[in-house]
């Protein structure tokens, strides 16, 4: 009995209510608006270690740790897995107002690579200035969690200001100012305010949860050993593209400084070059699914998938048939929308766990 009182406060707050408090970033095929559906599933499921292949914006890890679970947070985007150390891994470390003074006001010399970098691309000259030294700051902090949560919020400022969300678009953005708050508040103030509410999604899980920054096929599945496997893969697109580091080059740069990465000087929005995953293309999805599930064949298995997605159901299913006995389907029908600036799409489509145990 007294081992249960020891966290009252933690084992009071419900999944729900942590996961309400996950600040969200309109990240591309994030399961936001799935998590709770997501979470029914799982707790129908006998795990205590899970790895989130594919964790993107994080919110199904940070689901997954509220469920009191061990948590390994992947994906091969740097900034996404800076993200998960901040709040998956970290489960002590927050900002506090020393940090922030060394954080806002510190003025060691700085670099000015982003202010030379991405003059007139998407922010001002106070904001890239303020972007060049809190770089040079965050480096002062000691703790990788309190550097890491820092770099969530700054990444999280960056969306606000940007006014689709992503980092597609350049130059003169007036047309898109509606003059919402977000478009108003300079940098800085967006980077205060985030830093709170990041403060607030830190939590003891009591569970030593971890980051990676790797290919899904490099992941220790050996070492690691997690009972389910959580997999969230980019789609095939039925047209356009998927592809993650055009629409979000900015803050895997500022994860690293540029560090390692080289600038397609042409591209008007001085992108970065395009990770290659075999998820996105036709001929080599199949492949990959194939590959994934026997990696992980020793973990239970969970994939999210779409019915407008390549390959189909039927084929996914045989698939991972290869690998599990047991093969279930949960189906839930979901509204989509895809927007860009002149018109906004709304698809119905089925969106599907498919579970495998056994
Ligand atoms: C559909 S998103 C995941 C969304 C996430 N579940 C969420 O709710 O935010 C797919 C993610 O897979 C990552 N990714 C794509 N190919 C990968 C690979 N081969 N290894 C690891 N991560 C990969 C992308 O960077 C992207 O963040």
């Amino acid at each position: 009995m007294q081992d249960l009182q020891l966290f009252p406060f933690d084992s009071e707050i419900s999944v729900e209510h942590r996961v309400s408090k996950y600040p969200l970033m309109r990240y591309m095929g994030s399961k936001n608006k799935l998590v709770h559906w997501i979470h029914e599933t799982l707790e129908g499921l006998d795990f205590d270690s899970a790895l989130d292949a594919f964790s993107g914006s994080g919110v199904v890890s940070y689901m997954m740790k509220s469920m009191n679970k061990k948590v390994y947070s992947n994906d091969f985007l740097n900034f996404s897995s800076v993200i998960s150390k901040g709040v998956i891994e970290n489960n002590t470390d927050k900002i506090n107002a020393h940090d922030m003074s060394i954080l806002l006001d510190m003025d060691v010399k700085s670099e000015d690579f982003i202010q030379r970098t991405f003059k007139d691309v998407f922010y001002d000259q106070a904001d890239l200035l303020f972007l060049d030294k809190i770089s040079s700051n965050i480096g002062q902090i000691g703790s990788k969690y309190k550097r890491a949560l820092a770099y969530a919020a700054l990444f999280r400022s960056c969306l606000k200001k940007q006014p689709r969300g992503v980092f597609t678009i350049s130059g003169n953005l007036d047309r898109y100012n509606d003059g919402r708050r977000d478009l108003r508040l300079s940098m800085r103030q967006h980077f205060v305010e985030q830093v709170a509410i990041y403060n607030e999604v830190v939590f003891d899980n009591h569970k030593e949860n971890a980051s990676f920054n790797l290919n899904v096929f490099d992941f220790g599945s050996k070492m690691y050993k997690p009972d389910l496997v959580y997999m969230d893969p980019p789609y095939v697109p039925a047209s356009d593209d998927n592809c993650y580091v055009k629409r979000y080059h900015f803050l895997e740069g500022l994860s690293k400084y540029w560090k390692g990465e080289e600038i397609m000087e042409n591209t008007k929005v001085k992108k970065i070059k395009k990770k290659h995953t075999p998820f996105s293309y036709r001929k080599t999805a199949i492949q990959a699914f194939e590959e994934m599930f026997d990696k992980f064949s020793d973990s239970t298995l969970v994939l999210s998938y779409s019915s407008n997605a390549y390959p189909d159901l039927e084929t996914l299913v045989s698939i991972m048939k290869n690998h599990k006995d047991d093969v279930e389907v949960k189906t839930k029908p979901h509204k989509y929308h895809f927007g860009n600036h002149s018109s906004v799409l709304r698809s119905n489509v089925n969106e599907y766990l498919v579970i495998g145990q056994g």
